[in-house]
C-alpha cells in the first residue's frame, strides 16, 4: 500500500474549512475531531481542572506544517504559534529538504534527572562512597514508586553523586536519579521518586536531605535531527521577484550565519530562538510543557560554560549543506495535559507519533527546518521583507480591516514602507468614507468576515522565516 504523503501542493491556498478537511482525512479524525480543530474543546470547566482561578481559557492559532518527511515517514505538523511566518517557513524548508531525502533523526532512551540535595556533611566524598555502593537498594526503591511505567519497561536507571565540598552552606552533595519514564514527560513520576527516596539517603548519608526535584537540564534525554541538502536545491528568487540567489551563495552564506552564532552568545539567543519557535510551537499543539523544554534548550546550549548554537551548519565534500540539531527533549505522548486537553490530543492524533522519543524526533527536526529558514532569509534578503507583508496583515486586521481589504491594505502598507496602525486606519477611512470609526471597528471586530475565511490570503508561501 502506498505510504500517504504530507506533500499537499498548494495546501496553503485552499480555504481553511479545506485545509481542516484535508488533514481531518489524513488523520482519520471523526466530525467531533475535526470540530475540535476550530473550538479547542477546552471548556472553562475542564479549564477549571487544570489550574487555579480560572475565569476562561486563552486560544492561539492552529496552523498545519506539510511536507515533512522523518526517516522516510510523512507528517503533517501541528504548530500553535501567534508569530506570522513560522508555519510558512517550516513548510517551506520540509519541502527543500524532502527533495534533498528528507530529515534523518535519532534519540536517546527518555532517562530524566531527579536531584536530591543533602546538607550537613562532615565529609561528602565518603558520603559519596556510602550513596553508591547502596546502588540497586535506592533503584529498587525508586521503582516501587511507579509501577506502571516499570511495567512498561521504564524505571530507575541508575544513581550518580557530585560533590560541591565548600559551600556557603558547608559540603554539600548532589545525587541524581536516572529514571526512564517511557512515554510520559515524567515531572510527577520522576519527583515522586526522589521524594520517596530522600529518607533512604539520609539514613545512608547521614546528612540531610533538602531540596528533591527534576533537572530541566534533560541531557539523557536528547534528540536528534540531521538534513543534507544539495546546494542547487537552496537556489531562490526573493519575494519581488527581483534578485536570484544561487544555491552555493546561499549555503555559504548559512554556515557564515551559524558560525556568528557558535561564536557569539548574542547571536546564538537569537539563533536558537528561531530554533525554538518552531519546538515550542508543536509543544503549545501537543499540550507538552514548553517551559520544561525551552529551559533543558538554553541550559544544553550553555553546557560547555559557554552560550552557543543548538545547530550547527557545515558543507560536505560535496560541497552540499548539513544541518545537524541536538536538543534535550522532555516530552510525553501519555498523561498531562495530553489526558486532559482535547485540542493537544487531536493534535497528536495528526502528527500521528507513537512514542515520546518520535515525538521529540519529529520536533527536532522542526527546529532544524525553522533554523534553515531564518538563517536562509538572514543570509540572503533578510528577513524583514517577508514578515512585514504578514505582519501588515495584523495590523490592517488591528485597524478594521475585513475581507478583501486585509490583502489590499496590507500590500500597501508594506509598499510604502509603513507597516504602522495610523497608516493602515488612514488607508481604512479612504476606502471606506462613509463610514464612522465606530462602525469600521465593529465590523473588523464582530460582523465582518474574517480575512481568510471563505477565502485564502496571499499566502506566505516561500518565506524565508
Ligand atoms: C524570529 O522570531 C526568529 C529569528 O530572529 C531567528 C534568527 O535570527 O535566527 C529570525
Amino acid at each position: 500500500m502506498k505510504e500517504r504523503t504530507s506533500r499537499i501542493p498548494g495546501f496553503h491556498g485552499l480555504s481553511i474549512e479545506e485545509r481542516a478537511r484535508r488533514v481531518a482525512e489524513w488523520a482519520k479524525l471523526d466530525d467531533a475531531e475535526l470540530a475540535l480543530l476550530f473550538e479547542s474543546g477546552l471548556t472553562a470547566e475542564r479549564a477549571n481542572q487544570m489550574i487555579e482561578n480560572v475565569v476562561g481559557t486563552h486560544a492561539l492559532p492552529l496552523g498545519i506544517a506539510p511536507n515533512f518527511s522523518v526517516n522516510d515517514r510523512d507528517y503533517l505538523i501541528p504548530m500553535a504559534i501567534e508569530e506570522p511566518s513560522v508555519v510558512a517557513a517550516a513548510s517551506y524548508m520540509a519541502r527543500i529538504v524532502r527533495e534533498a531525502g528528507g530529515f534523518r533523526t535519532c534519540s536517546t532512551e527518555p532517562v530524566m534527572i531527579g536531584q536530591i540535595q543533602i546538607l550537613d556533611l562532615p565529609d561528602p566524598w565518603s558520603a559519596r562512597f556510602d550513596l553508591l555502593c547502596h546502588k540497586q537498594r535506592l533503584l529498587d526503591l525508586a521503582n516501587q514508586t511507579d509501577p506502571v511505567v516499570v511495567s512498561l519497561h521504564g524505571g530507575a536507571r541508575d544513581v550518580q553523586v557530585r560533590v560541591f565540598p565548600d559551600t556557603p552552606v558547608g559540603p554539600m552533595l548532589v545525587m541524581h536519579l536516572l529514571y526512564d519514564t517511557r512515554d510520559v514527560m515524567g515531572a510527577n513520576t520522576v519527583n515522586t521518586a526522589v521524594e520517596a527516596l530522600a529518607p533512604v539517603v539520609e539514613e545512608i548519608t547521614g546528612g540531610r536531605v533538602h531540596l528533591r526535584i527534576l533537572s530541566n537540564l534533560a541531557d539523557h534525554r536528547l534528540a536528534q535531527a540531521k538534513c543534507v541538502i544539495p546546494t542547487d536545491l537552496l537556489e531562490f528568487t526573493d519575494s519581488t521577484g527581483s534578485t536570484t540567489y544561487r544555491g552555493e551563495q546561499v549555503a555559504q552564506g548559512i554556515v557564515e550565519a551559524y558560525t556568528f552564532a557558535a561564536l557569539d552568545p548574542y547571536r546564538a539567543a537569537t539563533h536558537n530562538k528561531g530554533i525554538m519557535n518552531g519546538i515550542d510551537a508543536v509543544a503549545l499543539a501537543c499540550g507538552q510543557d514548553w517551559r520544561a523544554i525551552e529551559a533543558g534548550a538554553h541550559a544544553y546550549a550553555a553546557r560547555e560554560g559557554r552560550y552557543t548554537s543548538l545547530s550547527t551548519w557545515t558543507r560536505d565534500l560535496n560541497g552540499q549543506l548539513v544541518g545537524t540539531l541536538e536538543i534535550p527533549l522532555a516530552v510525553g505522548t501519555v498523561g498531562g495535559a495530553t489526558r486532559v486537553h482535547p485540542g493537544a490530543k487531536v493534535a497528536l492524533k495528526i502528527l500521528g507519533v507513537q512514542t515520546a522519543r518520535e515525538l521529540a524526533e519529529v520536533m527536532a527536526a522542526v527546529g532544524l527546518a525553522q533554523n534553515l529558514g531564518a538563517l536562509r532569509a538572514l543570509a540572503t534578503e533578510g528577513i524583514q521583507r517577508g514578515h512585514m507583508t504578514l505582519h501588515a496583515r495584523q495590523i490592517a486586521i488591528a485597524a478594521g480591516a475585513t475581507g478583501d481589504q486585509v490583502q489590499a491594505i496590507a500590500a500597501r502598507l508594506v509598499a510604502e514602507r509603513k507597516v504602522r496602525l495610523d497608516r493602515a486606519q488612514e488607508l481604512l477611512a479612504e476606502a471606506h468614507p462613509q463610514l464612522p470609526e465606530d462602525a469600521r471597528t465593529t465590523e473588523g471586530k464582530e460582523g465582518g468576515t474574517e480575512p481568510s475565511q471563505g477565502r485564502t490570503p496571499k499566502a506566505p508561501a516561500d518565506l524565508g522565516v
